[in-house]
Parts: structure tokens; sequence; C-alpha cells
């Protein structure tokens, strides 16, 4: 059998994507019967780019599932300050590892390590392009707390350009049936137009761009809020004028429907108040739980692990 790495959401059937949300659901309900499932594997954990969620809760997936995690969290400790190429970097993981978390500014690095070494090599967020283990905990969350994937009116809302996140959600989640998107974000940050043509144009998904979140959020199923992605911007005068251009706060939220959902990826700067974590419609931090879960799934399912 060939290797299967996680480099974008696509590579994913959605049969692929249902049953991974499945067993996230399995070892949600019991986590003991998979503690011993990765013994003596090791995760090689390759963080470029600041991370506090996606490394520890792949870190933290890992060990709960017996395995065990090598790797670098700040590149400069590693001999990538020397030069090193990201090729030579994973072809020398691969030596000591069973599996790859790799995290990188430059979009495509995962992809070159993906081609250079045998072992699967999982995308944990390329620069402004792609975040499927993202997007994974994102599906099994509004699956969670929806009890479907389909017939939902998603409202994507902040920095749709450079969002990663945001991509990757808007390719997963056009493969339900019935999924409407509300684009909400200030004109300098739209969708970026490969998303717009390749994947909603493509296939025929309803959606709107907007600029008010106060227009449109009484009609929202799930908002998805954004951190202005400061670290891509060039100009840092452009990131003052547009970080604060969409608040949530217990006033907006009176607003939407009783059984909306907040989600966020975060880290959340300042675009939502933390008075709206106590609204039982806050999804954000069971998120950042489910993230753990949906990643010992993803794990067992490359390294074709079974309980
Ligand atoms: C996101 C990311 O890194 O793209 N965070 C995450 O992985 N949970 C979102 C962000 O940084 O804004």
């Amino acid at each position: 059998m060939p290797k299967k790495d996680l480099i974008d959401i696509q590579d994913l059937s959605t049969e692929e994507i249902d049953d991974m949300i499945a067993l996230a659901e399995e070892i949600i309900d019991d986590p003991a019967r998979f503690q011993e499932v990765c013994a003596h594997r090791i995760l090689g954990s390759l963080f470029y780019e600041p991370s506090t969620r996606t490394r520890l809760s792949f870190e933290s997936a890992m060990l709960s599932l017996g395995g065990q995690v090598i790797g670098f969290s700040e590149a400069g400790a590693s001999s990538v300050a020397k030069g090193e190429s990201v090729a030579d970097t994973a072809r020398t993981v691969e030596c000591f590892a069973d599996i790859i978390a790799m995290r990188h500014p430059k979009e495509g690095a995962p992809f070159v390590a993906a081609q250079s070494v045998d072992i699967p090599v999982i995308n944990a967020g390329d620069g402004g392009h792609n975040h499927p283990t993202q997007t994974l905990t994102d599906l099994l969350t509004i699956h969670r707390e929806m009890g479907h994937l389909d017939k939902l009116v998603i409202g994507a809302c902040g920095d749709l350009k450079f969002g990663r996140t945001v991509h990757s959600l808007i390719a997963a989640m056009s493969r339900y049936a019935n999924v409407e998107f509300v684009l909400i974000s200030p004109e300098e940050l739209v969708i970026p137009e490969h998303v717009r043509t390749e994947i909603l144009d493509r296939k025929g998904i309803p959606y709107r761009e907007v600029r008010a979140l106060e227009d449109v959020i009484g009609e929202l199923d799930i908002l998805y809020m954004t951190r202005v992605q400061r670290e891509r911007f060039f100009n840092e005068a452009d990131y003052i004028r547009l970080k604060d251009t969409y608040i949530l706060t217990p006033e907006r939220m009176a607003q939407a429907k009783p059984e909306m959902r907040v989600l966020h990826p975060l880290p959340r700067v300042n675009e939502i108040s933390v008075k709206v974590d106590k609204d039982p419609r806050a999804a954000y931090f069971r998120q950042v739980k489910n993230g753990k879960f949906i990643r010992m799934a993803l794990i067992m399912t490359l390294l074709g692990v079974n309980a």
C-alpha cells in the first residue's frame, strides 16, 4: 500500500473524513481502549512557526495513543538555522520517526517534505495556504454541536484572505448537501480568487460576500470567527487599520439564533469579547479539545493502526 499523507483536505474523500469523525467520536466515548494502539511509534513534530493548540494537540494525541514524540518548536534550535532544506530535514527525521507533522511559514513546504520521505506527512499549517487538521477539528466540532454537517448556513468572518483555516474549511464543507456560505470581511481581506473559482463557483455552492456582521448574524447556523493574520501583512499600518473591524460582543450575540454556534480556530486577539465565552453557543474551547481527538483518529488512520 502506498503511504498516505495529509497535505490538503482534498486529499481525503468524504467517506474518509466521515470515517475519521466516527473514529474520533469512538475515542471520545472510550479513550482507554486506544491508549496503547501506537505503542513504540514516534511522531516527529516539526514546527517552523509559532503554535500552541496545533502542536500540543498533536503531541498530546500521540502520547494518548501510547506513542512518543520528538521534534522542535523553534526552527532556530535545529539545523534549519544552518540553512538545511525542508527535504533534508524531513529525510533526517524519517530515520527517527514513523510519522511527521509539519507547520511551516512557506506554502507548499509540507508537500515538499512528503515527496522526500516514505513515511506519512501531515500539514499542520503552511503559510496562508491550508490547515487541513484544523478543518478536521472544525468538522468534528460542527458534527458534535449540530448533529450533522449538511443543511447549514456558515458565516466566515474576519481575515478571509490570509486565514488558511477558512480556505480548508470552505473546501471541506462544500462537499455536504445544502451548505451555504456568508463571507464577511473588509474589502481588503476577501476570500482569494482560487477559493472562489476552484471551489465555490466550480461546485455551484451558494455564497454571498458582505461587509457587516450585524446584517447577517441572525441567519447563521455557524459563525466562524478568525483573527486578522498580522504576520502575513506587508504593512503594519494596514494591519492596525483592519485588526478591529469585527468584534463579537454579547449585544451582537443577542441578534443570533438560539442554536447558532460560534467557532474560532484560536488564538483570539480582539475579535471575540471574553464576555461571549460564557454563552453556551461559544464552542471554541470545546473545539480545542476536539482537536486532540481528531488528531488521534488521523494518526491512527495514516499509520494503519486499529484499536
Ligand atoms: C490558526 C492557524 O495557525 O492558522 N490557529 C490554529 O492552528 N489553531 C489560526 C490563526 O493563527 O489565526
